[in-house]
């Protein structure tokens, strides 16, 4: 496994793709999903951080996606899991629980103790991942969707 920063001009199909199959796996349906709106944000992102925005490859060929950022919460700079993706092929082999270790290794990196991620309250495998990884419940929210906001301490 591999990973290189995005280049949105190249990339942006497999974006669009692996963003709207989180979508369905997280609320049952990928309607709504406004896919200039989210290319607009990833640009931002990247033009951010390029170093936390990263297509996840196996041979040079493209299987999942991880967004990673530093954020403001309540007056303290975060880390902030946007997307962990990995196509149906790649999953339950363990390569989630890799992908995590790279995002708590950015992190450190970046000299945050602390990050976070919101993910859908009926995701179970995806909130399992993240339980066997050390993160915990912070609280609910409603982003139009029930999700779960969970955190780690570093
Ligand atoms: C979420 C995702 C990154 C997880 O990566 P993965 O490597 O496939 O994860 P695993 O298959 O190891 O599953 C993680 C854990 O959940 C468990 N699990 C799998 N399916 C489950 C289910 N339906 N319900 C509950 N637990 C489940 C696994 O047994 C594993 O736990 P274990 O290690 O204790 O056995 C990957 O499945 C994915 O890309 N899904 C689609 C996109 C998505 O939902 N992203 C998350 C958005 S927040």
């Amino acid at each position: 496994m591999n990973f290189r920063i995005i280049d949105i001009e190249k990339d942006k199909d497999l974006l669009i793709k692996f963003r709207k199959d989180t979508y369905i796996h997280s609320f049952g349906t990928d309607e709504g999903f406004d896919e200039i709106g989210y290319i607009n944000r990833m640009e931002e992102r990247v033009n951010k951080c390029p170093s936390g925005q990263l297509i996840v490859e196996e041979d040079n060929t493209p299987i999942g996606q991880i967004g990673l950022g530093i954020v403001d919460y309540c007056g303290t700079q975060i880390g902030y899991i946007n997307l962990i993706y990995l196509l149906s092929d790649y999953r339950g082999k363990g390569l989630g629980k890799d992908l995590i270790t790279n995002a708590e290794n950015f992190f450190r990196d970046m000299n945050v103790s602390e990050y976070h991620l919101r993910v859908s309250s009926t995701n179970q495998r995806a909130i399992q991942l993240y339980t066997n990884s050390g993160m915990v419940k912070l609280r609910e929210e409603n982003k139009g969707q029930p999700v779960l906001r969970m955190k780690k301490i570093l």
